[in-house]
């Protein structure tokens, strides 16, 4: 019997690239995406599979809404990749991001034990949970010290993951994933932000691009990679808790660079810092340590960083027709 699952942030960057992964293996697929006037579905545009994946509305606001997909969908498999996921913008809204990101997520593992406490649940959690980090690379025992909104409903809804899973047995995994990007990630996010101007300044279209912190380091992987090891984790014999990272670090400023120098720009001649992409509290350095994925998941990232921007900038460059 193909398996069937249910994604939440079907919308989103990796919603788009775990239903293409999941419709290869043959899964039937049930996409949430939540009502508003204009729905975006472009990314499941640009991977062709829009109408291969099933369109059910689900906010992840509304318990009783939650509870009636999962009674209809009878899913196998949740993966919960909704949330409210720019930084930024939490230190902005906080309440609704705690609403969204961190009780969202709560009320989809409450909708699981009501309805069907069989059902195995992934968490998207994030390495953004370290913030200022407690030890260098981060793994599975790191303490976490979150430094934004965003990061401390996050937290909330990894330990309320596990705690699922200890109290009432249900098959609950938390994927603590670090940065991971493609031509597919949000313009809001650094990454594309970058990769999407040069394109644009390359094609005469622009002629600055304005960021705040180049210092940053981040451990940058490529989301197509990330989303099997989504996949894998609901596939062991027990549920477990994972880090998922290249376990390499490169700042912001490293990323413009190569990303000017792919169309052979100095980035030095167009990036302008600007205080308005400043953080009130800044997640300094992150790098993780994947080795309990690779040893149990035999997962391993394969992209490096430098392929990585290749990937993002190609793309770009072909979308605004500079190339
Ligand atoms: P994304 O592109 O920002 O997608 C977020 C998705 O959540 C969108 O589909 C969005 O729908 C949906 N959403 C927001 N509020 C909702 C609500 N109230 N009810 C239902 N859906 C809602 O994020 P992503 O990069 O794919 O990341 C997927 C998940 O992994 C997120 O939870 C993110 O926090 C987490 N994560 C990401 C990374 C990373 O580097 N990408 C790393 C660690 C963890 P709309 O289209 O309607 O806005
Ligand atoms: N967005 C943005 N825009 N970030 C900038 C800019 C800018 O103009 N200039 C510098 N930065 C710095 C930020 O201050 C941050 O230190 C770093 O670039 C990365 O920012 P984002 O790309 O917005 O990602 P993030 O690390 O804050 O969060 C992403 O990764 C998390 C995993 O660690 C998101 O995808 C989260 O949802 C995810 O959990």
């Amino acid at each position: 019997m193909p398996k069937t699952a249910l994604i939440t942030g079907i919308t989103g960057q990796d919603g788009a690239y775990l239903a293409r992964l999941l419709l290869s293996k043959n899964y039937r697929v049930y996409g949430a995406f939540r009502r508003s006037s204009v729905l975006n579905l472009e990314r499941l545009d640009y991977l062709g599979i829009r109408e291969r994946v099933e369109l059910v509305p689900l906010d992840l606001l509304d318990l009783s809404g939650i509870v009636r997909v999962l009674d209809r969908v009878k899913p196998d498999e949740v993966y919960n990749l909704a949330a409210q996921s720019f930084v930024a913008v939490s230190f902005e809204q906080p309440v609704v991001t705690g609403d969204i990101t961190g009780l969202g997520a709560v009320r989809m593992l409450e909708g699981i034990r009501l309805v069907n406490p069989k059902i195995r649940f992934y968490q998207a959690s994030s390495s953004e949970m370290f913030g200022k980090v407690q030890a260098v690379p981060q793994n599975e025992k790191t303490p976490f010290y979150p430094r934004s909104p965003y990061a401390a409903a996050k937290l909330y809804a990894h330990w309320m993951t596990v705690n699922y899973r200890e109290a009432y047995g249900i098959f609950a995994c938390s994927g603590i994933l670090f940065n991971h990007e493609s031509p597919l990630r949000g313009l809001e996010f650094v990454t594309r932000k970058i990769t999407h101007a040069v394109a644009r300044i390359k094609a005469g279209l622009e002629r600055e691009l304005r960021l705040g912190n180049l210092e940053a380091r981040r451990d940058w992987g490529y989301a197509q990679e990330y989303v099997e090891a989504m996949w894998l984790m609901l596939q062991q014999d027990e549920p477990d808790d994972y880090v998922i990272a290249t376990g390499e670090t490169h700042s912001v400023r490293e990323f413009a660079e190569a990303a000017f120098a792919a169309v052979n720009l100095d980035w030095r001649e167009y990036v302008k810092t600007d205080p308005a992409f400043y953080r009130p509290a800044e997640v300094d350095l992150l790098v993780g340590d994947a080795s309990r994925a690779k040893g149990k998941l035999g997962w391993c990232p394969k992209v490096t960083f430098q392929e990585l921007v290749g990937i993002m900038v190609e793309a770009d460059l072909e979308r605004v027709g500079g190339k």
